[in-house]
């Protein structure tokens, strides 16, 4: 993979999660998170307009719909949020060249 030098820092969606928190123990400095003001991924079609505002080097999506218990009233929501969504990610990450 070539690095490009006008990217930097890794966006990490799901701030608030323990994967996101995590990852911020982990990256330090490095990381750049979105909360879900920030980063909605109920509404996809937001998604593209919320990132533009970052030049990160990859995009790690540590947020999800987690909430087992209820998915199946919540379906709709449940497939946008972690199947939708995700899917936009990556082609947000493919047009921009991001790593995903
Ligand atoms: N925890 C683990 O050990 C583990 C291991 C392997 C894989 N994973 C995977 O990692 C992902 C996150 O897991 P987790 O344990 O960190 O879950 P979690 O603690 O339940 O956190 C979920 C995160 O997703 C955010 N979120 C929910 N709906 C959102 C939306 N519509 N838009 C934007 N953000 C939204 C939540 O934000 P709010 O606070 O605003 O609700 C929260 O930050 C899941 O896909 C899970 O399967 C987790």
């Amino acid at each position: 993979m070539v690095r490009d030098s006008s990217k930097s820092g890794v966006l990490i969606l799901g701030e608030s999660g323990q994967v996101g928190r995590a990852l911020k123990h982990l990256l330090g400095d490095d990381a750049i998170l979105l909360t879900r003001k920030q980063a909605d991924l109920s509404r996809p079609d937001s998604l593209e307009q919320a990132l533009a505002p970052y030049h990160p080097a990859a995009i790690i999506n540590a947020a999800a719909y987690t909430a087992v218990d209820k998915a199946e009233e919540e379906e709709t929501l449940a497939t946008t949020i972690n199947g939708t969504a995700p899917g936009i990610l990556a082609d947000i990450c493919k047009k921009r060249d991001i790593p995903p």
